[in-house]
């Protein structure tokens, strides 16, 4: 395999050229921090996202609960707006502390993160970090708020601001009270929601890892607050398997328990599920997605006020006057538990992944590079996207081996009774070595070809994207054959 830097390249070139991810608005020079998903990356999104609904909302209860933890839970699905009520980002903590330092430099009106400053680098030439040329004049870091800001209405005044959402868990909160009253849930239970969010990131980077517009995977999970640590560590193993399960390599992964000073500042208890991307430098990790044990912070927040840590204790913060600096909806956001007819705020357990970044870990995990014999021997050399697939966006193309002899008709039937099942691609065009090249690269796992013998014996051959191996197989098993194989991984 190339190297690390060199193989991030062949990647983000990968992508470009069979249609996964372009830079957003590209005929204009492209806009830093946003990119749009191609014909073959929008239907690889699609996967992920489904395989996240289906693992985790619709088969939610397939895996063993915590001891003594009632199975099956209730697990719904929701889909709140992105711009909410300004005052939702006030009690929720996000409107005076999401934020990160920014630094500037008055010569080159570069930005940079200041916690970054000492792995970014200056953009003069010769390459050195912020601050070491003779020309660099550094402003003191200054706080940014990461959230976009708009206007709703005509006018544009202090009265009339709102924000595209950071994070979509806010929605789930604030319909906290309409999902209990129109569901039946009782605790424990989780509501889902997978949608875009949005964040001003001073220093979007490596490719769509760090967006100014990205989507998200999240469940707030709600239960008892003596049960909240088995619930924790419930979900954070079961994360951390579902990408196991979808093809990432656990050598290539890891979970990572926050220390108490990195903790957000509603959490009492994170871990991260971390992957070894092939931009980072060798031996460190970037984060996929966050499990984050949030206590009653924001149920709590919503109903009383913004909140502020003070020792243990989490405390409505007040202005001078007594009031408070932010106040919740002053809705009652308690949960009644028939079961020990007790009233009380349920904690929350909250799994958030980001689906682009997992799109991309999938990528840069099924990216190999190796060489297969053509039709003399001859070892020729390949890219492969060794999807799983689940995820992959073709599940198997069918091509004639020739465009005559009836091979296209018969290819063509094949291809329409499998496109009732599967995403599937038709391809006459160029050498058939060509055309296995080409969907070894889009991630097909399998290949069907129609051939001279098809007409004498009703059969197919079916490659292996992966081992390469052919099989001869009749055509009116194809189907089961397919299924047997796309669903064994
Ligand atoms: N509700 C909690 C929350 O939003 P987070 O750790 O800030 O937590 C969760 O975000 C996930 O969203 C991250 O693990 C990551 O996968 C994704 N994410 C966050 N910021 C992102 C960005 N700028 N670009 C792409 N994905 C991002």
């Amino acid at each position: 395999m190339p190297e690390k830097n060199e193989l991030m390249e062949k990647i983000v070139s990968l992508c470009k050229r069979r249609g996964f991810i372009f830079p957003s608005s590209e005929i204009y020079g492209g806009i830093g921090g946003f990119w749009d998903y191609g014909p073959l990356g929008v239907e690889l999104k699609r996967n992920v996202r489904e395989a996240w609904w289906e693992d985790m909302v619709l088969r939610h209860d397939d895996t063993t609960p915590p001891p003594g933890m009632p199975s099956p839970y209730a697990m719904v699905g929701i889909e709140t707006s992105i711009v909410m009520h300004p005052q939702v980002w006030k009690a929720s903590g996000h409107y005076d502390l999401f934020q990160d330092l920014l630094v500037d430099c008055r010569h080159c009106k570069a930005r940079f993160r200041a916690d970054q400053l000492t792995a970014s680098q200056c953009p003069l030439k010769p390459s050195k970090r912020p601050g070491e040329h003779a020309t660099c004049d550094l402003t003191e870091p200054r706080e940014f708020n990461l959230m976009f800001k708009t206007y709703i209405g005509a006018l544009v005044d202090p009265e009339s601001e709102a924000y595209l959402r950071p994070e979509t868990a806010q929605g789930m909160f604030t319909n906290f009270r309409n999902v209990l009253a129109t569901s039946r849930v009782k605790l424990p239970f989780g509501i889902a929601q997978i949608g875009r969010s949005f964040r001003n990131e001073i220093t979007p980077r490596y490719f769509t890892y760090r967006s100014r517009e990205f989507e998200q995977m999240e469940i707030e999970f709600f239960c008892r607050p003596a049960e909240s640590r088995l619930w924790y560590e419930y979900w954070r193993d079961r994360r951390f398997r579902w990408y196991v399960s979808l093809g990432l390599s656990e050598e290539r992964l890891r979970l990572r328990e926050h220390s108490p000073e990195e903790l957000s500042h509603y959490s009492c208890g994170t871990a991260d599920v971390e992957y070894a991307f092939p931009f980072l430098p060798e031996g460190e990790f970037g984060e996929l997605e966050g499990i984050a044990h949030r206590g009653d912070f924001d149920l709590r927040s919503h109903m009383e006020g913004k909140l502020v840590r003070r020792g243990e204790e989490l405390v409505v913060e007040t202005e001078s006057d007594g009031k408070p600096r932010h106040p919740g909806s002053g809705k009652d956001l308690s949960y009644f538990d028939e079961e020990t007819r007790e009233r009380f705020i349920p904690h929350v357990i909250e799994p958030s992944a980001g689906v682009d970044r997992s799109v991309l870990a999938f990528i840069c995990e099924a990216y190999a590079e190796d060489a297969i014999p053509d039709e003399n021997g001859v070892p020729q050399p390949r890219v492969v996207l060794k999807l799983h697939p689940r995820l992959a966006p073709v599940k198997a193309a069918v091509f004639p081996l020739i465009r005559r002899d009836g091979m296209p008709e018969t290819s063509l039937a094949i291809y329409r009774e499998l496109k009732r099942t599967w995403n599937v691609d038709y391809d006459d065009k160029g050498s058939i070595g060509r055309r296995y090249r080409r969907q070894d690269e889009s991630g097909t796992p399998f290949c069907i070809t129609v051939d001279g013998q098809t007409q004498e014996d009703g059969t197919v051959t079916v490659r292996d994207r992966d081992t390469t191996v052919q099989e001869r197989v009749p055509i009116r098993e194809l189907v089961v054959y397919l299924r047997e194989r796309l669903t064994a991984a």
